[in-house]
C-alpha cells in the first residue's frame, strides 16, 4: 500500500474514486460542494430525493459523474459534528474503506482531512492508514491457495488547502508503522511448528542483513548457562527446539545517547509445560510470542524511518512443554540476578524467561526498559480486548506511555505496582515463588518482574488480551507496535 499527500479539486482529480463527506441532514462538505458544482448539482439532488441522509459511516458509491474525472465518487456520512468523537471517525473510516476495497479502484484519492472526520488532521490520516493497512492484511499465506490480494493499491491525501509538511511527515512514519504492524502480525499468526525460536532468530538476523542500522546478536542455551540464566533455561528445558537470546542494536543517534531497550516475551507455544493447560482454544497459545514479534515490528519501522534515537531489542525466545526433563511444580532455580525463584506453577514461564532478559538488559546502560509480554490470563478479565495492562515504576514514564497510547488510538491503562501486593510472592524455601494466587494476577506478575528491574526506569506492557483476536476473526493485531511508535517518535521530538 502507497500513501501520499496533495492539494487538487475535487472534480479534476484523476482518481479511481474520490471520496467527500456529507453531513447529516444533506450539508455537503466543501469538497462534495466542488463535486457537486461540476457535476450539475447531482450530489444536492441526492441529498434532498433521501438517497443520502449523511448519517455517519453510510456510504454511497456514484459513477461516472459528469464534469468529474475520476472513475467513481465515494459519498461517506459524517453524522453530525457535534457528536463527532474518536470512535465514530473511526467508524466512519473503517465504512469507507470497506466501501473502496469493494469496488475494483487501483487509487483513490480521500478529502477526509479539512474537515468532518476527525477534527485533527493528522490525527485522521494516521488512523486511516492504520485502517487501510489492517483491510489490506491477508492472513492466508499458508493456504494451497491464498485468496487475491487487495486491488486498491494507493492512497492519496487530497485537501483543498496545501498540505504541510508535518501533516506529509505523520503520514509517512504511520505507514513505517503498517509495515512494522504487518511483521508483528504475520509472526504471530504463523504456527508453532513453523515459528520456532530458531526461526525467529533468522527474522531478527534477516532485519540485521537488510538494515546497517542494526546489529543482531543470537546467544545460545550455552552462553545463557555462563550468563546464570538458570530462570530462563528452567522453562525451556521439556523442549526439544533449542531456546535463543536475541539482541537487536539500532543506532539512530550518538553512541553516548542511553538506549530505550524493549524486551518481548518470545514463547513460540506456551502448553504450560508441565502444569499442563486445558486443552480448549490452547492453539492460541502459538501467540505467546507476540511481545517478541511486536518488538521486531517495531525495530524494523525505525530502521526504515531511520528515527534519531538509540533502541535495542531484546528477545528471550523458547518453548514451554512437557516432557521428562522438564521443570516441575517445587523446582527451584537461581535467575541471573542470583534472586531464587520457587517454581510452583510452570505455566506463569513468561515471567520466568523475562526476569532473566530484564536484569541482561542492565548491559546496555538504558536510559528506559519496556517489557512486551502476554503475560496473563487475568489481564484479559480484567480489561478485555480494548486495553493493554500498564505498569511502570517511574510514573513520567507511566504518563507518556499513555499519551502515547492515546495519541495512536492504541490505548493501555495503568495498573498499581505497590508494595502492598509483594508479599504474596513470599515462598518459605526460596527469595520469591513464581506466583502471587488469583486475586491481582496481572499486578503480581508485574510485582514479579519489578524484583528485577531496580536499577532503571521500567515499564512492563501486558497484551494478553489484545495481541490478537480470538473466534471467527481470529489473527494478531499488531499490537502495541502504534503505542510503541508514537512513544519513541514523542521522544526524538522531545530531545
Ligand atoms: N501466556 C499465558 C497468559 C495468557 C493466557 C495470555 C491466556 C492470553 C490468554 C501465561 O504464560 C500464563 O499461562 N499465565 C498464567 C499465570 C498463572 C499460572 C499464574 C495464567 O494467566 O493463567
Ligand atoms: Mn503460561
Ligand atoms: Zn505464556
Amino acid at each position: 500500500m502507497e500513501f501520499s499527500i496533495k492539494q487538487g479539486n475535487p472534480d479534476s482529480m484523476k482518481s479511481g474514486c474520490v471520496v467527500v463527506g456529507v453531513f447529516e441532514g444533506g450539508k455537503l462538505s466543501a469538497a462534495a460542494q466542488a463535486i457537486d458544482k461540476a457535476a450539475q448539482h447531482a450530489l444536492s439532488d441526492l441529498t434532498k430525493r433521501g438517497d443520502m441522509s449523511g448519517k455517519a459511516a453510510t456510504t454511497l458509491l456514484l459513477h461516472k459523474l459528469p464534469g468529474v474525472a475520476a472513475e467513481r465518487v465515494l459519498l461517506v456520512g459524517l453524522g453530525k459534528p457535534a457528536e463527532l468523537n474518536h470512535k465514530i471517525s473511526l467508524e466512519i473510516l473503517d465504512a469507507t474503506f470497506k466501501a473502496l476495497n469493494s469496488t475494483p479502484a487501483k487509487d483513490a484519492a480521500l478529502y477526509i482531512t479539512d474537515e468532518g472526520v476527525g477534527n485533527d488532521a493528522a490525527w485522521v490520516i494516521k488512523q486511516a492508514v492504520f485502517t487501510a493497512a489492517e483491510q489490506a492484511f491477508r492472513a492466508d499465506g499458508m493456504k494451497s491457495k491464498p485468496g487475491k490480494p487487495a486491488t486498491l493499491k494507493h492512497i492519496t491525501f487530497a485537501s483543498l488547502n496545501k498540505p504541510t509538511a508535518a501533516l506529509k511527515n505523520v503520514m509517512e512514519q504511520t505507514a513505517a508503522t503498517t509495515r512494522g504492524m504487518e511483521l508483528t502480525k504475520t509472526l504471530g499468526n504463523l504456527p508453532g511448528n513453523i515459528c520456532t525460536p530458531t526461526y525467529l532468530a533468522a527474522q531478527a538476523l534477516a532485519l540485521g542483513k537488510a538494515h546497517s542500522s542494526i546489529k543482531t546478536t543470537v546467544l545460545e542455551e550455552k552462553d545463557m548457562q555462563k550468563l546464570g540464566m538458570g530462570s530462563f533455561l528452567s522453562v525451556t528445558r521439556g523442549s526439544e527446539q533449542p531456546a535463543k537470546l536475541i539482541t537487536l542494536e539500532y543506532t539512530g543517534a550518538a553512541k553516548t545517547q542511553k538506549p530505550v531497550v524493549l524486551v518481548g516475551k518470545g514463547i513460540t507455544f506456551d502448553s504450560g509445560g508441565i502444569s499442563l493447560k486445558p486443552g480448549a482454544e490452547m492453539d492460541e497459545m502459538k501467540y505467546d510470542m507476540c511481545g517478541a514479534a511486536s518488538v521486531l515490528g517495531v525495530m524494523q519501522a525505525i530502521a526504515e524511518m531511520g528515527l534519531k534515537l538509540n533502541v535495542v531489542g531484546v528477545i528471550p525466545t523458547c518453548e514451554n512443554l512437557p516432557s521428562g526433563k522438564a521443570t516441575k511444580p517445587g523446582d527451584i532455580v537461581t535467575s541471573m540476578s542470583g534472586q531464587t525463584i520457587e517454581i510452583l506453577n510452570t505455566d506463569a514461564e513468561g515471567r520466568l524467561i523475562l526476569c532473566d532478559a530484564l536484569t541482561y538488559s542492565a548491559k546496555f546502560k538504558p536510559d528506559t526498559v519496556i517489557d512486551i509480554a502476554t503475560l496473563t490470563g487475568a489481564c484479559v478479565i480484567a480489561l478485555g480486548h480494548v486495553a493493554h495492562g500498564m505498569f511502570s515504576n517511574e510514573e513520567k514514564l507511566a504518563q507518556e506511555l499513555l499519551a502515547a497510547g492515546e495519541q495512536a488510538h492504541d490505548r493501555a491503562w495503568q495498573l498499581p505496582l505497590w508494595d502492598d501486593y509483594q508479599h504474596l510472592l513470599d515462598s518459605n524455601f526460596a527469595d520469591m515463588q513464581n506466583i502471587g494466587g488469583r486475586a491481582g494476577g496481572t499486578i503480581t506478575a508485574a510485582c514479579f518482574l519489578a524484583r528485577f528491574t531496580k536499577e532503571y526506569h521500567w515499564a512492563h506492557l501486558d497484551i494478553a488480551g489484545t495481541a490478537w483476536k480470538s473466534g471467527k476473526h481470529k489473527g494478531a493485531t499488531g499490537r502495541p507496535v502504534p503505542m510503541l511508535m508514537q512513544y519513541l517518535i514523542n521522544r526524538t521530538a522531545s530531545k
